[in-house]
């Protein structure tokens, strides 16, 4: 259980995040939605302690992983260096090829395992930063705009993947209503750094409807 207890972020005088307070099931699938500039990637940044909060806490026994936006490979490295290189700055002792070539090949990558990021398509570049980003065994796996730039086929992709790693929880932020509600066991909708929605999908008639109204609505 990840525990966000009456968390501020501010950038100089603007409230990013504004006294959010709320508790997310590791085994579950939550996303995190709202318009762009509403806080979701600094809400995700804030719980890998990517960036500072200014007040508040926030409590997890396990460890976190963070998949970024736009995938962040470093294009002068290999596909198996992507994977490879964090974890092993770590924990040198330990053989990381033989974990990274597992996931290459359970994500559909082993035969790009030599290839540089920029010869990859947009869904194998995604894939390759879902992969990096499960080499340390996160118990709760941070998403940010997992989709973004993808066709809606890739987007039909990573979404199956996404669900295949059941019993990992998932934080997942996007914009993407369409794509949250198809995954998603609950969603949560930020405007403005305030939490406006946080209901399970379950039960709901419409749910594309219902979010939309508290997307939209001032
Ligand atoms: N490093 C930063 N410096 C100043 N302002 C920032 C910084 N990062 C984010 N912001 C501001 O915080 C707000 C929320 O941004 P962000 O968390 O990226 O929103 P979202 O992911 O929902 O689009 C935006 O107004 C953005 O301009
Ligand atoms: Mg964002």
């Amino acid at each position: 259980m990840l525990k966000i207890n009456n968390l501020c972020k501010l950038w100089g005088q603007n409230i990013i995040l504004n006294d959010i307070s709320l508790s997310i099931d590791s085994s579950k699938i939550t996303g995190l939605a709202g318009p762009s500039g509403s806080g979701k990637s600094t809400l995700l940044r804030c719980i890998q302690k990517l960036d500072q909060p200014n007040k508040g806490h926030i409590e997890f026994q396990g460890q976190t992983g963070f998949m970024f936006q736009d995938f962040q490979l470093f294009p002068h490295m290999t596909v198996l260096s992507n994977l490879t290189y964090a974890p092993s700055l770590r924990d040198p002792k330990k053989d990381w090829t033989q974990k990274a070539l597992f996931l290459l090949q359970q994500l559909g990558l082993k035969d790009k395992r030599d290839c540089y990021p920029d010869t990859l398509s947009g869904g194998q570049k995604q894939r390759v930063a879902l992969a990096r980003s499960l080499m340390i065994d996160p118990d709760l796996l941070l998403c940010d705009e997992p989709t973004s730039g993808l066709d809606i086929n890739t987007i039909q992709d990573v979404s199956k993947i996404l669900r295949s790693l059941s019993g990992k929880g998932l934080f997942i932020a996007s914009h993407d209503l369409d794509f949250l509600t198809s995954l998603c066991d609950r969603i949560i909708i930020l405007r403005e750094g305030s939490i406006v929605f946080d209901e399970e999908l379950q039960g709901l008639k419409d749910p594309i409807d219902t979010l939309k109204q508290y997307y939209h609505s001032s």
